[in-house]
């Protein structure tokens, strides 16, 4: 054995010594290895990838249904090289064509035109690629895809570079004399510039933007679904909460009549923290069992909040010290998760003394490092992977171990995490940092719909009342809504003159559970993300144009659509749009996709297919709702429902077409969704002979979870 192993490490010697000496020019050799997903490989890829780390398990049947496709473009348009031991790589691009995604960006959708150097790190508040999740996958808005699965930094000329034999060259314009001169002329390719000997390239094909991410995600697992008390509201406490601390603050929510179903236990936990011991503090917690079941007993679970990075004076020390990088990060040894053995110690240690005591889920906290919070590129680890693929993979790593441990007790996690990649579709958590701007999260949760990553705006701090409410709003609308008080302390009723707005915007997200529950469920089954970009909403396209097949009146949509960017607003699930207000705002402008558009609250009309202003005052979040647009509700509750407990549920048609919705249920905490146990039922709505509009709902499946009463209350919101 050992032998073949030398006689393989030779092998790869010559060809890696012959790669990286040579230019390589590449007739690349695409493989439809799915329905409408093509994979080629340039040069020798690495032994480790983002895929990889993520342990994708692509979902094959899904994809099956998915509609078949064509290669997206002329494939002697894509070359490829190996040149110096780096793969140049470049796409074609056509002039209408606009791109997306490029990873978890702030501040632009459109990447078209722009630089990225693709690097795990801390958001430092421009979109040059260094974010948290940079994932080098970006969709274009002809309806394809195409991701470099290497864990390396990437750099992505996003239709910036022009060769001097490109096909389409830009116009050529004198400065002196035309004010049509650009300083970035135009340029008709993607290029590409990985530091590896090799990698593999992924195209996923499709009619549009929408359907290409979808193959992304199914190929990488399919979305999350959460288990149900994810969905619901969650708080992180100062750092230094005690027990019993925690425990009052759970009843304070009672008090305040306030949903609450999971808190988040900041660092003080531990004995030590940055770095971590993982162990229970004694003086805060002297019995962690019993305060995870007495927090248990209000219907309130707990996540903890740790860094990898592993304190000397812990148990787990002495056990890693062999098996963790050449540097610390704040005194603490890093450990190295692609070795199986790191990988069975953390595990033992966390089933034992946080799982097995009833913890949730975990926070994972700075594995995205500022570059000084962080190992340096020149670390090595003992698994021979260098400093830079464990930047990029580490993220992936810890979501992997970490969600599998809550898998093999088949009980549904739902956590936080800093650093993410391409892969993680399936991953179960979510992205947060500290950067703190209300605006500049709702990009992000935007551009978290192109990447198959889910993305928090959190709740901290405000400086006022009206600052608190809207972004209490923002976070409602998302995949975790969340108050991270760990440094202010702050409390959802830490404004009482908008109190009572703040629970009313979280029992609303409350009540919508049986909606997003379904959203997620969509994720999963057909890749489709749950809060998603309007550039990926049907009726909304990029090459849409108007009837006269025009784009230059000035209220045109589309118009907009092409030469601004829609960075402000977004859709959860199939029928609602969210507008989000922020502070200093009384009104603000709406763009409406095609068809009829109503009001989530009234059911009243409101445009279509036009941009409106609204001005909905400080109480509410501007929501509006598709002709025809069904939202399965139930009424308000503060926790989210429990293992087999049926709930009321309430119908809400909106808008005078007919409509149809398919409410999916499980038992909102395991995994034997996965095995079939789930219940689909379809909601339809029809005009009778009369002209009234009729709801009925098919019956669940016998003996499948299904968590509502028989007697639906329907409410037809548009009279
Ligand atoms: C930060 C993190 C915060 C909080 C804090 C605790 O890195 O982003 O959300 O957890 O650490 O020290």
């Amino acid at each position: 054995m050992q032998n073949e192993d030398f006689k393989s490490s030779i092998i790869l010697f010559f060809l890696i010594s012959f790669f990286s000496i040579s230019c390589f020019s590449q007739d690349l050799n695409w493989k439809e290895i799915q329905n409408g997903i093509w994979k080629a490989s340039v040069g020798v890829p690495e032994s480790i990838s983002l895929l990889k780390a993520a342990d994708i398990q692509p979902k094959v049947d899904a994809l099956q249904n998915l509609p078949s496709t064509s290669f997206p473009f002329s494939k002697d348009k894509i070359s490829a090289e190996v040149i110096d031991g780096k793969v140049y790589l470049r796409f074609p691009l056509e002039r209408e064509e606009q791109i997306y995604g490029l990873g978890l960006n702030f501040k632009t959708v459109q990447q078209r035109g722009r630089i990225m150097q693709l690097h795990v790190d801390h958001y430092g508040g421009r979109d040059n690629g260094r974010t948290h999740a940079p994932v080098p996958f970006y969709v274009s808005s002809k309806g394809y895809g195409v991701l470099i699965d290497a864990a390396r930094y990437i750099t992505v000329y996003a239709g910036t570079a022009v060769r001097v034999d490109t096909d389409d060259p830009p116009v050529l314009r004198d400065r002196n004399t035309d004010k049509q001169w650009k300083a970035q002329p135009y340029s008709d390719a993607v290029e590409i510039l990985i530091p590896a000997q090799g990698t593999n390239i992924y195209v996923y094909g499709g009619s549009s933007p929408m359907e290409a991410v979808q193959r992304y995600n199914l190929y990488n697992g399919g979305g999350y679904i959460p288990p149900k008390w994810g969905l619901g509201f969650t708080q992180r406490v100062p750092t230094l909460y005690s027990d019993a601390d925690i425990l009052k603050e759970a009843r304070e929510f009672e008090d305040h009549n306030f949903p609450l179903d999971f808190i988040g236990v900041e660092p003080g936990w531990q004995s030590m923290a940055y770095p971590c011991t993982f162990e229970w503090d004694k003086t805060r917690f002297p019995d962690p069992e019993k305060f995870n079941s007495d927090l248990k007993a209000l219907g309130v679970r707990s996540n903890l909040w740790l860094n990898p990075y592993v304190s000397p004076i812990g148990s787990l020390y002495p056990k890693l010290k062999d098996l963790t990088g050449s540097h610390t990060v704040w005194n603490g040894i890093v450990p190295d998760f692609t070795i199986k053995e790191t990988r069975d110690i953390f595990k033992k240690h966390f089933v034992e003394n946080h799982l097995n005591f009833g913890v949730s889920g975990y926070k994972i906290d700075e594995v995205d490092g500022f570059d000084s919070w962080v190992w340096p590129d020149i670390a090595t680890f003992p698994s021979g992977y260098s400093g830079e693929q464990m930047r990029q993979v580490y993220g992936l790593l810890v979501q992997d171990m970490t969600g599998k441990w809550f898998k093999e007790l088949n009980q549904r996690t739902y956590g936080l995490v800093r650093a993410s990649n391409a892969g993680a579709s399936a991953l179960p958590y979510v992205i947060y940092n500290d950067y703190y701007s209300h605006r500049d999260f709702i990009t992000a949760l935007i551009n978290s719909s192109f990447i198959g990553v889910l993305w928090t705006p959190e709740v901290r701090a405000s400086k006022s009342a009206e600052e608190w409410v809207r972004r209490m709003q923002s976070v409602c609308f998302s995949p975790m809504a969340m108050l991270n008080a760990w440094a202010d302390g702050t409390k959802p009723w830490s404004f009482p003159e908008v109190e009572t707005a703040v629970r009313e915007v979280a029992n609303l997200r409350m009540q919508l559970l049986p909606y997003i529950y379904t959203t997620f469920s969509q994720y999963h089954f057909e890749g489709l993300p749950p809060f998603r970009a309007m550039n990926l909403v049907e009726g909304f396209l990029h090459q849409q144009k108007s009837s006269d097949g025009k784009l230059e009146s000035t209220d045109n949509p589309y118009e907009i659509a092409v030469k601004s960017e829609i960075k402000d607003q977004y859709m959860m699930g199939d029928e609602l749009l969210v507008a989000p207000m922020f502070a200093g705002e009384t009104e603000r402008k709406v763009i409406l996709p095609q068809g009829k558009w109503y009001d989530f609250y009234n059911g009243k009309y409101v445009g279509e297919n036009e941009i409106i202003r609204v001005s909905p005052g400080i109480e509410k979040i501007p929501l509006f709702v598709k002709d025809g647009g069904i939202i399965p509700m139930r009424p308000v509750e503060r926790q989210a429902p429990k293992v087999g407990e049926k709930v009321e549920l309430i119908i809400r048609h909106y808008g005078t077409s007919n409509g149809d919705f398919v409410l999916y249920d499980d038992d909102g905490v395991s995994f034997d969704f996965e095995k079939g146990d789930y219940s689909t039922v379809k909601i339809l709505v029809k005009k009778d002979k009369k002209g009234q509009l009729k709801g009925v709902i098919s019956k669940p499946e016998k003996g499948k979870p299904y968590g509502y009463h028989k007697k639906v209350t329907w409410e037809f919101m548009t009279n």
